[in-house]
C-alpha cells in the first residue's frame, strides 16, 4: 500500500489492502455478535475473478475485526468466484449463507454454506453444503446473470421463500423460488416473474416487511396487517437502488407495489448518489432494520492499484416507513456517535444572502445542521414534474442565487474555496406544492480535472408548513453521506481532494438565496479513528 494515504477514513468500514466491490453479503446478528460479508478480491485493488466472502465481526457495526474469509472459490460449483448473497437465520438460530458461485462451465449458481462450529461465536469456519449447487439458471434466464439470492422468509403455510435476480434480454427480472427444507428450492410456478422491469438487469434483491406504525424493523418473515412490504433492485444500469413499498400477497406470491418504475425522477432510491448493491438486515437485539450499502470509489483503477485498495461500506442505516407511508427513511446508526470528540455548536445565527460562515476547529467529522426557513410562498417558481433534479442541480449551482436556497453545506473545502463539495437545498413553488431540491456537487471537489464531476441530486415534497429543514453529513476524509430532511433524502459522494485533506479541510455553511436562512442549531464533532484490525493484532474474547 503507498504510503500517503489521505483518502482512507477514519469511521467507515473498509479492508487493510486490495479490492471490496464491497456488495454486502450477509449482514447479520448472530448471539450478541454482527457479522459482514463482503465481496473481495484477495489478489489485486482491482475487481477479480476469484471473488471471495470476507468476514467481519462487531459488538456495535462500527469497530470491526477482520477473520479469514468465510467462502472461498473452492469446488466445481464456485471455482470462479463466491459472489454476492444473504444469510437467513433457520430454526434453531442456524444462520445459512445462500451465495452465488460462478462454476467451472461460467455459469451463475445458487449454494449453501452452514457454520462448521455453531458454539464458536466468530463463526470462522463455514462448511458448503453436499447437494451444491442447489439451483442452477431455469429457462429463460441467463446462464451468466442468475445471481444474489436474498434473505429468505417463511410464509404462513411453512414453506421458505427466496428471490434472486436475474437478466434475460432487455428484460430484468426477480424470481422467486420456495422450499419445504431451505435445501430443495422450486421456481414458483406463476406465468410472470415476482418483479420485471425492462432495459436494466436486476442485481442484489432485497424484499422486506416494515412496520406501518413504528420505526422498529420486523423479522424478514413477519406478515400481518401491521406491515407493509419493500422490494429493492439495484439497477445495473443505472446504478442505483431502487425500491418499491406495496403489499405482499404470499398466497399468489404476488408484489403489488403502489407505484410503478417510471424511469423518472419520480422514482425511490436509497440513495441518489454513489451507493449500490445494498442489503439490509433485522437486528434482533435493538429491534431494528439495518441498511448497508457499497460506495465506490470514482478514481481510475490506476489510482486504485496505487494507493492499493478501494471501495468502502456507507454507515449502517436504520430504515423505517416514513410516517406518509410513502417512502422509506433512513438515519445513521445511534453508534456511530460513541465517536464524537470535540464538539461544535453554533445556535441561532442569521445567514444572509451571499454569506459563508467557518465551522471551524473540528477534523473527520460529523454533523447536523438545522436550517429555519424563511416564509415558504416567496418560493420561486418550478415545474417539478417536467425537471431533471441531476440537470437543475448542474444549472443552479451552489454559488448561483435563487430565492430561498442555495444554502447547506461546502464540505471538504479548501480554506480560499478552491475545492469544495457543496451539499444544498433549493426550495421551490410546484402546482399545489412545495418541493426541496437537494444537490451534492462534485464539480469542484477537486483540482484534479481527471475525476468523476457528477452533481448528484433529487427532489421532494415538503410539507408547505415546514418550518426548518435539515441536514445530517458525515464527512470522513473522502466520502460524505448526506441525510437530508430528517433522513427521507439520502445522497452519498466519493471525494478526492489535493487541498482540503487532513488538518486543510475546512467546513462552511452558507447560503446564496436572496432570502436570509437562520441556522436554528448546528452541532459538529470531530470524530475518532474506529478500531478496524485482523483477529491477531485485535485479540478475540
Ligand atoms: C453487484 C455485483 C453482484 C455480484 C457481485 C460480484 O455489485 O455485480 O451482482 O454478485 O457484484 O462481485
Amino acid at each position: 500500500m503507498s504510503e500517503k494515504q489521505p483518502y482512507r477514513t477514519s469511521y467507515h468500514f473498509q479492508p487493510q489492502q486490495n479490492w471490496m466491490n464491497v456488495d454486502p453479503n450477509g449482514p447479520m446478528y448472530h448471539k450478541g455478535v454482527y457479522h459482514f460479508f463482503y465481496q473481495y478480491n484477495p489478489y489485486a485493488a482491482t475487481f477479480g475473478e476469484k471473488m471471495v466472502w470476507a468476514h467481519s465481526v462487531s459488538y456495535d457495526l462500527i469497530n470491526w475485526i477482520h477473520l479469514n474469509h468465510a467462502l472461498e472459490p473452492t469446488e466445481p460449483y464456485d471455482i470462479n468466484s463466491c459472489i454476492s448473497g444473504s444469510v437467513t437465520i433457520l430454526p434453531g438460530e442456524v444462520p445459512a449463507i445462500f451465495y452465488t458461485g460462478i462454476d467451472d462451465k461460467k455459469h451463475q449458481v445458487q449454494n449453501l454454506a452452514f457454520p462448521k462450529n455453531l458454539s464458536d461465536p466468530f463463526l470462522r469456519e463455514w462448511e458448503k453444503h453436499p447437494q451444491n449447487p442447489v439451483l442452477t439458471p431455469p429457462a429463460g434466464v441467463e446462464v451468466d446473470n442468475f445471481r444474489d439470492p436474498s434473505t429468505a422468509w417463511k410464509g404462513e403455510d411453512g414453506k421458505w421463500r427466496v428471490v434472486i435476480g436475474a437478466h434475460h434480454g432487455d428484460e430484468g427480472k426477480v424470481i422467486l423460488f420456495q422450499s419445504e427444507d431451505f435445501i430443495n428450492w422450486t421456481l414458483y410456478p406463476i406465468p410472470k416473474p415476482f418483479f420485471a422491469i425492462d432495459n436494466t438487469g436486476v442485481e442484489c434483491p432485497d424484499f422486506f416487511p416494515v412496520s406501518i406504525n413504528s420505526t422498529n424493523g420486523v423479522d424478514t418473515s413477519v406478515q400481518n396487517p401491521g406491515v407493509r412490504h419493500v422490494l429493492k433492485i439495484s439497477h445495473q444500469e443505472k446504478q442505483l437502488e431502487y425500491y418499491f413499498i406495496g403489499k405482499y400477497d404470499s398466497d399468489h406470491e404476488n408484489f403489488i407495489p403502489d407505484v410503478k418504475f417510471t424511469g423518472t425522477s419520480l422514482d425511490l432510491c436509497l440513495d441518489y448518489g454513489n451507493f449500490y448493491a445494498s442489503k439490509s438486515f433485522f437486528d434482533y437485539a435493538k429491534s431494528r432494520r439495518i441498511l448497508w450499502g457499497w460506495v465506490k470509489e470514482n478514481e481510475t483503477s490506476q489510482d486504485d492499484i496505487k494507493k492499493g485498495w478501494a471501495g468502502l461500506q456507507s454507515i449502517p442505516r436504520q430504515i423505517w416507513l416514513d410516517k406518509s407511508g410513502k417512502q422509506l427513511v433512513q438515519w445513521p446508526i445511534e453508534e456511530v456517535e460513541k465517536l464524537r470528540g470535540t464538539q461544535i455548536s453554533i445556535k441561532g445565527e442569521k445567514l444572509l444572502s451571499g454569506s459563508t460562515l467557518e465551522v471551524s476547529g473540528i477534523t473527520a467529522s460529523q454533523e447536523k445542521v438545522l436550517f429555519e426557513l424563511p416564509e415558504l410562498e416567496r418560493a420561486e417558481w418550478l415545474d417539478a414534474s417536467e425537471v431533471d433534479p441531476q440537470l437543475l442541480c448542474s444549472q443552479e449551482y451552489a454559488s448561483r442565487s435563487g430565492i430561498i436556497g442555495p444554502f447547506g453545506l461546502l464540505a471538504l473545502a479548501s480554506e480560499d474555496l478552491t475545492e469544495q463539495t457543496a451539499v444544498f437545498f433549493r426550495i421551490y413553488r410546484a402546482p399545489n406544492r412545495y418541493v426541496c431540491l437537494m444537490c451534492s456537487d462534485q464539480s469542484r471537489s477537486s483540482l484534479r480535472k481527471d475525476l468523476d464531476q457528477t452533481t448528484y441530486a433529487t427532489i421532494f415534497d415538503i410539507d408547505p408548513n415546514l418550518k426548518t429543514i435539515s441536514l445530517k453529513s458525515l464527512i470522513d476524509h473522502s466520502i460524505i453521506e448526506n441525510f437530508g430532511e430528517r433522513g427521507r433524502a439520502c445522497i452519498t459522494s466519493r471525494v478526492y481532494p489535493s487541498l482540503a485533506i487532513d488538518k486543510d479541510a475546512h467546513l462552511y455553511v452558507f447560503n446564496n438565496g436572496v432570502q436570509s436562512v437562520v441556522i436554528t442549531e448546528l452541532n459538529a464533532w470531530s470524530m475518532k479513528q474506529a478500531e478496524l484490525g485482523h483477529e491477531e493484532n485485535v485479540g478475540s474474547s
